[in-house]
């Protein structure tokens, strides 16, 4: 079975989507670390990140693995573990970047395909229920509005003793979310057949419940 789970950034869909690929022994893709790799990499090479045509050629070149731990996930480029090196928001400002090109969003997206193929996949992004796997057997898109989703980004910066302002982070939750929705190639929209799944009011214990359910469901059909 492919799991498709799509969302905006803080809408809790990597936390749900690692934890469910982890209950069901399925592999967990990451696919916005994917875009990030390939920002990371082209700014470590010098690459203007807008040069369509250069990242272009980049990306073609580029290796990406994803390598399963007991303890999480880690993102091989080129050969590098670069897996603490993607998450942060100068990487995130870039991949937002590299994500609206063509030929970055091409290969990637084949890339994805390849990845899922072997099936038993729980995979997490803006587009994979609509581009990448649009027959997966299931697919959520999870949603929370933009004040709780800077909050819970605000409160995970603190955590880890970071100096940060929560107007700050939810105008750029808000503009982000805007370049997601709005970029002509792969917005950041729903399939049709998504189970839509708003978190704004639940904890993640819930969420987790409700989309359990839905698999568990169609384990049973
Ligand atoms: O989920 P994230 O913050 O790691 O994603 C980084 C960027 O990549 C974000 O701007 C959205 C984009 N992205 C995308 O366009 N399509 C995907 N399947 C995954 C991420």
């Amino acid at each position: 079975m492919i799991i498709a789970i799509d969302g905006p950034a803080g809408s809790g869909k990597s936390t749900i989507a690692k934890f469910i690929a982890k209950k069901l022994n399925y592999r967990y893709i990451d696919t916005g670390a994917m875009y990030r790799a390939v920002a990371w990499s082209a700014n470590n090479k010098g690459i203007d990140l807008d040069d369509e045509n250069t990242v272009g050629e980049w990306v073609k070149e580029l290796k990406i693995e994803f390598i399963t731990h007991p303890e999480g996930q880690q993102v091989n480029v080129n050969g590098e573990n670069a897996t603490g090196l993607l998450k942060n928001e100068v990487v995130g400002r870039g991949a937002a970047k590299v994500a609206a090109q063509k030929t970055v969003r091409q290969i990637l997206v084949a890339k994805q395909q390849e990845i899922g193929q072997a099936g038993n996949v729980v995979m997490d992004g803006r587009d994979i229920g609509t581009q990448v796997f649009p027959n997966a057997e299931l697919k959520f898109f999870m949603d929370a509005d933009a004040e709780e989703r800077g909050k819970r980004r605000y409160l995970e910066l603190k955590a880890r003793n970071l100096d940060v302002d929560l107007e700050n982070i939810i105008a750029e939750i808000k503009q982000r979310d805007h370049e997601d929705r709005t970029r002509t190639i792969s917005p950041l929209i729903p399939a049709d057949d998504a189970i839509k799944v708003d978190t704004t009011k639940f904890s993640i214990e819930e969420v987790i419940d409700k989309v359990m359910e839905q698999i568990n469901l169609k384990q049973k059909s």
